[in-house]
């Protein structure tokens, strides 16, 4: 694949993604509120190291999304209906703040929806387009994810995109186990194995 910045060397995500039924965004200032009632949900927290997030931590963290994106050219888009709405939540490419350095010379896809977002599949196909951008522009061979071993509906997103465990690393402040999971760069030349109808010879490739 070209390089798209051959200058510098720098890939970069594209600022929106749009899927069949989500459009991933940059951040807008009336994502506010919905963000910091996501963030201040126990249900929606309740596997983040950080817990809970009061309004003025989330509005940091807004900032820091923001400046993800102008640093290092991805980080997490948030979600919203194609067919127009409030925020449904974010996902998206970041670096890891924790887990050590082989954890964190990685990029983690992410995912955090609304309450009222759960259900619908849209986290997977958020971070299936995600994935697109880390294979293609971002020209990565693997992503990694984070996650709490109780978080069974994270835990099954990660598996409908095909990732598997690998190991497991220390989140400092809270002294949890988290795995790590690793989802790898499709083998586009990888053909799949064909049965022979007539029986006899192997099959080929084309
Ligand atoms: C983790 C999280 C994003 C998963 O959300 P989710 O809605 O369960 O996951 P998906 O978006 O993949 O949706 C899958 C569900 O939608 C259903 N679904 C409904 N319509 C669907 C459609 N058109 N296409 C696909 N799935 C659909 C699926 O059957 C599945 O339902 P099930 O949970 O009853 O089996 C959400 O629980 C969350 O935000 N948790 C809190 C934050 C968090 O823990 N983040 C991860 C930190 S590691």
């Amino acid at each position: 694949m070209d390089d798209p910045h051959p200058t510098t060397g720098r890939r970069e995500a594209p600022l929106q993604v749009r899927t069949e039924r989500l459009l991933l965004r940059g951040w807008r200032p009336q994502d506010q509120e919905p963000f910091a009632a996501m963030n201040e949900d126990p249900e929606v927290m309740r596997y983040i190291g950080s817990g809970v997030l009061p309004r003025g931590a989330s509005d940091g963290m807004r900032a820091r999304l923001r400046r993800e994106w102008v640093r290092a050219g991805h980080g997490l888009w948030a979600l919203e209906p194609l067919r127009g709405g409030d925020l449904l939540g974010f996902c998206g490419l970041t670096q890891p703040a924790w887990g050590g350095t082989a954890v964190q010379a990685e990029l983690e896809v992410g995912w955090r929806l609304r309450r009222e977002a759960w259900g619908h599949g849209y986290a997977t196909e958020a971070a299936r387009a995600a994935l697109d951008v880390a294979w293609g522009p971002l020209g990565l061979e693997r992503v990694i994810s984070l996650i709490h071993p109780d978080n069974a509906r994270s835990l099954a997103v990660a598996e409908r995109l095909g990732m598997r465990v690998v190991g497991t690393t220390v989140h400092p402040p809270t002294r949890w186990r988290i795995l790590v999971l690793r989802a790898e760069r499709p083998d586009h030349d990888a053909v799949p194995p064909r049965t022979d109808p007539d029986g006899d010879t192997p099959p080929q490739r084309p």
